[in-house]
């Protein structure tokens, strides 16, 4: 097959966001016990957190990780995770019918996302408590000292604010599985109420509000539109989450996902750019994607899990290959929006449906864990308006195309990357582009992620089956690109 991109270096989408590299630890399984934070792990530091797996967050290069939760913090007492451990409350946590034992809360996670290179993205509990709790955690983050919950935090021991910056306005509260979920009109006002008042303690912070709990929920599109008319100008983003699943066993349907999420992305900025119309207002909201991945590999084993125990092994799905070209084509299809999705969370990020996986001898990579490195390390930079003309098929979301493609470019550093899929299952994609705009530009590296095995595994055994190689099947030859990407594969290449 042939495809052809366009490119023009003065057609930019938007510079990219880096948070749109961010991730999500929710207390869930064993993402914080046993995954981030482990005291009596070899692997541990002085204040328990594992210093393997932060040193493979570290190489994601995660910009912000949004905590504590997911459907955890709808029923979350903050407070219960602050101050003398040997003192912290045991509870459940009627979200995932476990033992929430609090050993790790706010202090902790603000002093692992230091270790980790990263900042926070602190979630309120919208779901069983409101408006004054908010106020609290606000205060007792991100003021100096001199009231009573700023004085608190200094008591535990931080003399300083955390000053968190981006803070979300619970989680998921349309969906029936949510603790004290909502109707759009009672979410729109505890949203907007709650965002009024944590914006007067301290007015610097941002905030995002709870879109819809994935596009295929009956309120989608209602939802957003009341939300938004309620909470426009207390809000500075709108979240969507989306998982998706290859059930039927069907890869290129699976693979077009891609095209829903890029329907869905638009069909959100549609709704918020209608809102600001009504409402003649000059700012816009933007998107936080901020739960997105595959997710169904695990499903049918949790649901044999017992209830009330302590992090068990919970959403472990374990990627293949096929999951890795589709988190590739996800990410490439969020930077094709980066003028409207600011921010976006892999969910999650350490053992649940997670990139990063652990046990007691160690640490590994996932499938996905190498597109999510690649396009976090190089995709930095300007988002250039990226046509493709690709040969399409028929898939359950309309046409697609065989091919997901953007360009990024960096000025500073005067480098351009292409990032592509080719999601053809048997044929190679000879891929041409018109480079003759950025002059003497030459392939630095051609990097691919290919498998002859779709549902190819790395495992602590053997990390190492799927993994991104160095391949030199790309060239400039009188200012025109020509690559050759072989079957099934993501490519990364890297122009100066
Ligand atoms: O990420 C796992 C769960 O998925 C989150 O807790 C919830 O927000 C979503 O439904």
């Amino acid at each position: 097959k042939k495809s052809n991109l366009f490119i023009d270096k003065h057609f930019k989408v938007a510079e990219v966001d880096k948070r749109i590299y961010g991730s999500f630890i929710e207390h869930l399984g064993r993402a914080v016990y046993g995954g981030i934070y482990q005291p009596e792990s070899a692997f541990s530091d002085e204040q328990g957190f594992r210093t393997d797996v932060a040193k493979l967050i570290t190489r994601l290069d995660v910009p912000v990780v949004r905590y504590p939760g997911g459907n955890f913090v709808s029923g979350y007492h903050w407070e219960d995770g602050v101050g003398p451990k040997d003192e912290r409350p045991r509870k459940t946590d009627l979200a995932w019918n476990v033992i929430e034992t609090n050993q790790f809360g706010l202090n902790e996670f603000m002093d692992w996302t230091k270790k980790a290179n990263t900042e926070a993205m602190m979630a309120v509990n919208l779901g069983t408590r409101g408006v004054d709790d908010a106020k609290n955690i606000v205060e007792y983050c991100n003021l100096k000292g001199g009231t009573y919950y700023s004085d608190l935090r200094k008591k535990h021991g931080y003399q300083n604010p955390h000053d968190i910056k981006l803070w979300c306005l619970g989680n998921e509260m349309d969906g029936p599985w949510q603790m004290g979920h909502k109707t759009a009109p009672e979410y729109g006002r505890i949203a907007a109420e709650a965002g009024r008042i944590m914006k007067m303690v301290d007015p610097s912070i941002e905030l995002v509000a709870c879109g819809s709990s994935s596009l295929t929920i009956d309120t989608f599109g209602t939802w957003e539109d009341t939300v938004l008319s309620e909470a426009y100008d207390m809000i500075d983003y709108l979240s969507l989450h989306q998982y998706y699943g290859n059930q039927d066993n069907n890869t290129p349907d699976f693979l077009a996902n891609t095209v829903a999420m890029d329907e869905f992305i638009s069909s959100v900025v549609s709704i918020c750019d209608a809102v600001k119309a009504k409402k003649r207002r000059h700012k816009n909201i933007n998107l936080s994607f901020d739960e997105w991945n595959v997710w169904y590999h695990s499903h049918e084993q949790d649901q044999k899990l017992e209830r009330w125990c302590e992090a068990p092994h919970q959403l472990e799905d374990i990627y293949n290959f096929e999951d890795a070209l589709l988190v590739a084509g996800m990410m490439i299809t969020m930077l094709m929006h980066a003028d409207r999705v600011k921010i976006a969370c892999l969910a999650q990020l350490v053992n649940v449906i997670a990139p990063i996986m652990t046990s007691d001898t160690g640490a590994w990579k996932q499938t996905i864990y190498y597109p999510f490195e690649l396009i976090s390390r190089y995709g930095r930079g300007t988002v250039l308006g990226t046509l493709s003309d690709a040969p399409c098929y028929e898939s359950s979301h309309g046409d697609a195309s065989y091919l997901d493609a953007v360009c990024i470019m960096d000025e500073e550093q005067s480098a351009l990357t292409i990032f592509a899929v080719n999601k053809d299952l048997t044929d190679s994609m000879e891929l041409s582009c018109d480079l003759r705009q950025f002059e003497g530009y030459q392939v630095k590296e051609h990097l691919v992620l290919t498998n002859p095995d779709l549902k190819a595994v790395n495992t602590e055994e053997h990390p190492d089956c799927v993994v991104p190689v160095k391949t030199q099947n790309a060239k400039v030859t009188d200012g025109i690109l020509h690559a050759l990407l072989c079957d099934k594969s993501f490519h990364v290449i890297r122009l100066e």
